[in-house]
């Protein structure tokens, strides 16, 4: 049967949503080691990086001072890192598991239950809005109307920071997420999650495109250290120790950016920027 794309867009969204609901526990396990060892684990090595650059993308603009949203903050983690930097911090997650565990790690946070595509907040209430590995999950229809309430949310000449699945990222990903759909279409095995990759240069056209905005992009971590953590944790470990200084250099090459392991989008709303400029519509679901 096909689908029309509404449907298509609320199973993408349910999968999403009860995928990390049920995952809770796991996540907050995959945090844990990141906090005694974050060489330990691919996941924690990635976020490692991720954290660094994010890290330096929101001080070098808001030193410290400024309201931040953490969209789809699952269990918290990120909330606690951007509290510690001093950032006025509210989050927002519609899985009741993540939800509820990042509620316990920041007690004192404003942490609301809501999807990306109808954020619960009015408009230019942020500074800055970050989202770590959310958009992956989405289907079209929802990444534009979940850009498009990032955008609403930001005050004029405020900031997102978005990561994203690089498309040709070097550990292959991809191809072992195509053999998943192709089990799910032949098979009728069930996918987990879907996947939404894309390359920088597309990245940075569909927000001029889509939104009239600037969008630019950096990489984090050298993909093919996830493939050694999957076949030799240890040899993961003592690989992406060895190769840090070398990983730092070649995130900082534009040409390898298209080849890392994660993807990071920056978005730039205007200062001018009237009230519910966005060319997609809010729609509250
Ligand atoms: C891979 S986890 C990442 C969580 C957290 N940002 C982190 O880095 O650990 C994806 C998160 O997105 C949340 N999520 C899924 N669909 C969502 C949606 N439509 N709107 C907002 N959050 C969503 C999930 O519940 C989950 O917590």
């Amino acid at each position: 049967m096909t689908e029309n794309a509404n449907e298509k867009t609320l199973k993408y969204r349910a999968k999403a949503v009860n995928s990390h609901d049920f995952n809770s526990p796991v996540f907050f396990d995959r945090y844990a080691v990141l906090d005694v060892n974050p060489y330990a684990s691919a996941f924690a090595y990635g976020r490692k990086k991720l954290y660094e650059k994010m890290n330096r993308i929101i001080d070098d603009r808001l030193d410290g001072k400024g309201d931040v949203l953490e969209a789809a903050c699952g269990t918290g983690y990120y909330i606690k890192v951007l509290r510690a930097n001093g950032y006025n911090v509210t989050g927002v997650e519609p899985a009741d598991g993540m939800r509820e565990r990042a509620q316990k790690k920041n007690p004192k946070t404003e942490i609301k239950n809501g999807v990306i595509s109808a954020l619960p907040f009015p408009d230019n209430t942020f500074d800055a809005v970050t989202s770590i590995e959310l958009f992956r999950y989405l289907e079209a229809a929802d990444i534009k109307q979940g850009y498009a309430e990032i955008l609403r949310v930001l005050k004029p000449g405020g900031f997102a920071v978005v990561t994203l699945v690089n498309r040709y990222a070097l550990d292959g990903f991809l191809f072992s997420y195509y053999f998943k759909l192709m089990l799910e279409k032949y098979f009728g095995k069930p996918i987990i999650n879907y996947c939404d990759a894309v390359s920088p240069s597309e990245t940075e056209k569909y927000f001029k495109d889509n939104f009239n905005v600037v969008a630019s992009t950096e990489s984090a971590m050298f993909a093919p250290l996830r493939i050694i953590y999957k076949l030799y944790p240890k040899l993961g470990e003592w690989c992406a120790k060895r190769l840090e200084s070398f990983d730092e250099k070649l995130n900082q090459t534009d040409w390898h950016k298209k080849f890392a392991g994660h993807l990071i989008v920056v978005i730039e709303k205007k200062a001018d920027a009237k009230e519910n400029t966005n060319t997609a519509p809010v729609r509250h679901i």
